[in-house]
């Protein structure tokens, strides 16, 4: 299948780009879920506006699609401020960084989407500015050379980023607020979709809505993308309302199975099985075995094949479980069973 006809990719397709807009919740009581990152946020802004003073620096984490730049606005109109909006491949020179921070008015947001892939040039100009709100430059050449300063306005600068694990420690620590968004239960996502629906105007009765939320891997991205194929189907086969039935259908031909998982998870944890008796394979084998790159597999499919207990991530690579065995009907003996229990304690760090 190729890319674009995929249901479950890391980068935003043209339609969800055209609907992501419109669906994008604009205040922090519209956005579901991630209830301990709002209520910390909304303490900080709070205080921030109670002493008039600029938000400190936030870091956002998590796999796509979970509500990164979403919240971004949301911060930035909490705090009644402008928002600038780039990204870490985007920003080539340290000077294009400075051009866009000397432009920032006092209060401003910028928000930095993939900051992991800032260059360092780059990241160093970022440090004084975002600790002393300061540029520093080096005029001249030899002995005669002079350190110069320039004073910016005072900003909030605001990280997006799926792996928390590439950003430099330096960076790191010069965010005061730093949070890592968690894929979302179903019960959050049947929220998302009803409002989704009632904007998009598609009737949708609770079964389907369970049924989409549940195949939606945590995701709020893919739910809605799910409720438009969904959406497709219905005026199609049904009457225009999405049943559980013609939610199963439409799936069924989508070949998303009732856990959310598509061919590409299979043929991940079928290798992981068949071709390695089940583990630990080094990711860059796996890549290689599967067809599909690093990227992918660690940003978009492992978190949830994590969540699921599928897998467990070690030193020595990944490791399928028993659970995976059982979803794809491969049979497991007692023996296996027992050595894959170990795994069980192992903490799955998301972010390694
Ligand atoms: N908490 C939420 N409540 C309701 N809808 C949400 C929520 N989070 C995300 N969404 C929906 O999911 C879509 C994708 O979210 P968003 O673009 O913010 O994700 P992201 O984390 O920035 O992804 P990426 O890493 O790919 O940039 C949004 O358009 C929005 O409609
Ligand atoms: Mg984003």
């Amino acid at each position: 299948m190729a890319e674009d006809n995929r249901f479950i990719t890391s980068t935003k397709n043209a339609s969800d780009l055209e609907i992501e807009n419109s669906l994008r919740p604009r205040s922090m009581s519209e956005y579901v879920g991630q209830e301990k990152i709002k209520n910390t946020l909304e303490v900080y802004i709070k205080a921030a506006k109670k002493r008039n003073d600029t938000l400190d620096h936030v870091l956002l984490y998590g796999p796509p699609g979970l509500g990164k730049t979403t919240l971004s606005h949301i911060i930035a109109n909490e705090m009644g401020s402008q928002l600038k909006i780039t990204s870490g491949p985007a920003i080539e020179h340290a000077a294009d960084l400075a051009a866009i921070v000397t432009n920032l008015n006092k209060g401003d947001v910028l928000f930095i989407d993939e900051i992991h892939r800032l260059n360092k040039s780059v990241e160093e100009i970022l440090y004084p500015a975002m600790e002393d709100f300061a540029l520093d430059f080096i005029v001249g050449k030899g002995p005669s050379a002079k350190n110069m300063r320039l004073k910016i306005q005072p900003f909030t600068l605001i990280g997006a980023t799926t792996r928390a694990g590439m950003i430099t420690g330096p960076l790191r620590d010069r965010f005061g607020v730093i949070c890592r968004l968690e894929l979302y239960t179903p019960q959050e996502l049947m929220i998302i979709i009803k409002r989704s629906s009632k904007i998009l105007g598609i009737e949708i009765d609770d079964d389907a809505c369970l049924c989409l939320a549940s195949r939606s891997r945590g995701t709020p991205r893919l739910a809605n993308r799910l409720l438009k194929r969904v959406r497709d189907f219905a005026e199609v086969i049904g009457e225009g309302k999405i049943t559980k039935p013609i939610a199963e259908k439409s799936l069924a031909l989508m070949e998303i199975d009732e856990l959310g998982l598509d061919f590409v998870d299979r043929r991940i944890l079928e290798s992981i099985i068949k071709k390695f008796g089940g583990g630990p394979v080094g990711l860059d084998t796996l890549s290689a075995a599967t067809g599909e790159d690093n990227a992918t597999i660690e940003d978009v499919y492992e978190p949830y094949l994590l969540q699921l207990g599928f897998i467990a991530r070690t030193p020595r690579g990944r490791v399928a479980l028993s659970k995976a065995y059982e979803h794809l009907n491969i049979p497991i003996s007692d023996e296996k069973k027992k050595s894959l229990e170990i795994y069980k304690t192992v903490e799955n760090d998301e972010n390694k």
